[in-house]
């Protein structure tokens, strides 16, 4: 387990337009938890974490990543303790190989040769490209540059981890592959913060959520709960995953959100 907790206390920013994506956030997460942040488009998630690793500085309030204020380390530093996967891994590849490009980040931080060659297989391995790490990421497809992104990331061992909507633009394949990627992660004490768009895959593999909507946290809690509170989601403009929609639509009180608690709750009514 890693021992670096990540304290956000009153943390407001506010872009040079003069739009406060962030409007006051109190959050802490815990080392090795894993946490998925939802809501609409535009409601600050995307800001938020990236005040993680210092690519958004705050405007008002903190963020501590262990005894680290974020305002006061490079990002540089600061990628020795969050690794940040881009939504749109275009903005993160550049190098000519996807070998150059996984092996970037641990050169930066100072990983021995062939530490980098073991980190860098290690990575392409778990994202299913090792077989491609000569190639130009050019000749990837999407879906493929953001595993690139991915392995990116998982190569510099970083203790956090933060993906920008890893699924988006994965098939079914890829992203069974994502949550074994976030299995492992988890396996090796490695805090997990995800913003997902995918409210199935959030059920099935984060146990806590984070609903935000207009710069603020409208819900935080175990996951079932958080689908539960109806008010909460329609605020944030969230759709409840399917079985908690299903679960509804047939009057039932209890909270299913995935098969497991779906069949549960079933066998108990049908018991009566
Ligand atoms: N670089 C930026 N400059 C100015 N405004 C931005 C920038 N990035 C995001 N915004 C604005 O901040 C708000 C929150 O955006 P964002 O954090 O990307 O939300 P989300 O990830 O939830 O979609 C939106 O109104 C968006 O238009
Ligand atoms: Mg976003």
């Amino acid at each position: 387990m890693n021992d670096l907790t990540i304290r956000i206390d009153g943390l407001r920013h506010t872009y040079e337009s003069g739009v406060e994506a962030v409007a006051g956030v109190d959050l802490t997460i815990a080392p090795g938890e894993r946490v998925a942040i939802v809501g609409q488009n535009g409601a600050g998630k995307t800001t938020l974490v990236r005040h993680l690793n210092g690519m958004v500085r705050p405007t008002e309030g903190a963020v501590h990543i262990g005894d680290w204020s974020t305002s006061d380390k490079s990002i540089a530093e600061l990628s020795h303790r969050v690794g940040y996967v881009f939504q749109n891994p275009d903005e993160q590849i550049f190098a000519r190989t996807v070998e150059g490009d996984v092996g970037f980040g641990p050169k930066n931080l100072g990983f021995e040769p062939e530490q980098i060659t073991e980190s860098v297989m290690t990575a392409l391995e778990a994202v299913g490209l090792a077989h491609e790490a000569q190639v130009h990421p050019h000749h990837l497809s999407l879906s493929e540059r953001k595993r690139v992104a991915i392995a990116a990331v998982l190569a510099m061992r970083t203790p956090i981890v933060v993906l920008d909507e890893p699924t988006t633009g994965q098939d079914e394949d890829g992203v069974r592959l994502i949550a074994s990627i976030i299995d492992d992660l988890t396996a090796r004490g490695t805090t997990v913060v995800a913003i997902t768009h995918d409210m199935d895959f959030c059920v099935e593999n984060f146990e806590r959520v984070v609903v935000m909507a207009r710069g603020t946290v409208r819900a935080d809690g175990p996951t079932a709960r958080v689908f539960a509170d109806q008010p909460a989601l329609e605020a944030a403009a969230v759709e409840p995953p399917q079985l908690a929609r299903l679960a509804r639509v047939l009057g039932w009180s209890e909270m299913a959100v995935d098969p497991s608690g779906f069949v549960d709750a079933y066998e108990r009514r049908r018991r009566g």
